[in-house]
């Protein structure tokens, strides 16, 4: 029997540091450290998530290789998110993932972030015997995938594992900025995103309008409705303190679906346009669950077949670089010491 391929994986773009394992294509760990420090300031903070990553690591590998049961001498290749991502915290993951390798005596794999992301669509569970999900139905290539998280907003057209294009992307915000700012400016808490989803459920959407950009081809621009927003919230808070208090439900819901209206209509024209019917979700806001009953309804509408992943593997993890690290070792592709983090990264 020929030896078994063991990817250790760690992820560190941003404010999570993650860390999974894979075997043979199976996940066996998947562990995950959230920053709560950034709460407080309402937004990531760079520096402070540097500093968390460098605290954090070391216990999430160990977390991690304790939890699949395996031996650190079976690993067969380390793989590391190389970007984008923030600078200082893509350097610690970059550090520690060149280091253990060349302690281990194997190869590193460089994986872009949003490559990642799109290739968790292919994480398969079935070898953890604590998996509640049973292994689900892969899209098949061509399919579009929408990546909306806080840090990007794109429509991938995938037409194999590794040849992907970026087909549409936003000029400015991401689609979970506009949620997480919207918040803000209602004073609500960071990440805004699920209590917008909450409060909405409760809402009128129809109730207030605001103005959708109109953007060329396939790109998205949000900026334009945060100022909207802003200015709307403003001028409402002038007239009645307790605008916001009052009206919560009706607001959050209204701008839910606007956000969400900007989406889709991008996402359907993507579609027709590629002639392409799998479509595919990724990245945190597709915990939406007014987005998810959308594009389900799409499934009747448009006789789309619709795939989003456990939630799980939806936000930052690296089970995601870790699959795309799997299929780059059958591959052969493998990256050396001298690689550095892209905070910057094409696909
Ligand atoms: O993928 P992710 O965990 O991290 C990156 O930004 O890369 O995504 C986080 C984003 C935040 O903007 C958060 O507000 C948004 O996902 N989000 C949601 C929901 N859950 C998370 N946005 C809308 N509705 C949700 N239920
Ligand atoms: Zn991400």
């Amino acid at each position: 029997m020929s030896k078994p391929i063991i990817i250790l994986s760690i992820e560190s773009s941003c404010d999570d540091t993650a860390a999974a394992i894979i075997k043979d294509g199976k996940l066996l760990a998947n562990i995950i450290a959230n920053q709560d420090v950034h709460r407080q300031y309402g937004g990531v903070v760079p520096e402070l998530a540097s500093r968390a990553h460098q605290q954090n690591i070391i216990p999430v590998v160990d977390n991690a290789v304790k939890k699949a049961g395996i031996n650190k001498a079976e690993i067969s290749a380390i793989a590391f998110t190389r970007g984008p991502g923030l600078m200082g915290s893509l350097l610690v993951g970059t550090s520690f993932a060149k280091s253990f390798a060349m302690g281990l005596n194997v190869p590193l794999i460089e994986v872009n972030h949003m490559q990642g992301h799109v290739l968790a669509h292919f994480i398969s569970e079935s070898a953890n015997p604590e998996s509640k999900i049973p292994n689900t139905i892969t899209p098949a290539f061509p399919f579009l995938c929408l990546t909306v998280s806080g840090g990007h907003t794109q429509i991938v057209l995938v037409k194999d594992y590794f040849d992907m294009s970026v087909i549409g992307e936003t000029i400015d915000d991401a689609a979970g900025e506009a949620f997480d700012k919207a918040a803000k400016i209602m004073n609500l808490p960071y990440p805004g995103g699920p209590l917008i989803d909450k409060y909405a459920k409760l809402g009128n959407a129809k109730r207030f309008k605001f103005t959708k950009p109109h953007i060329e081809g396939l790109n998205f621009s949000f900026s334009g409705l945060k100022t909207g927003f802003m200015n709307f919230i403003n001028t409402e808070v002038s007239k009645n303190p307790n605008f916001v208090t009052e009206n919560l439900n009706d607001i959050c819901a209204s701008i839910q679906q606007t956000i969400i209206d900007i989406l889709m209509s991008k996402l359907k024209v993507a579609a027709s346009q590629t002639n392409i019917k799998q479509i595919a979700i990724a990245g945190g806001v597709s915990a939406n669950s007014q987005l998810r009953s959308t594009l389900y309804q799409m499934e009747n509408e448009l006789d789309w077949q619709v795939f989003i992943p456990d939630f799980a593997y939806c936000t930052d993890n690296a089970a995601m670089i870790a699959i795309t690290g799997y299929f780059k070792y059958l591959q052969n592709d493998f990256t050396t010491q001298a690689t550095t983090p892209l905070a910057r990264y094409a696909l």
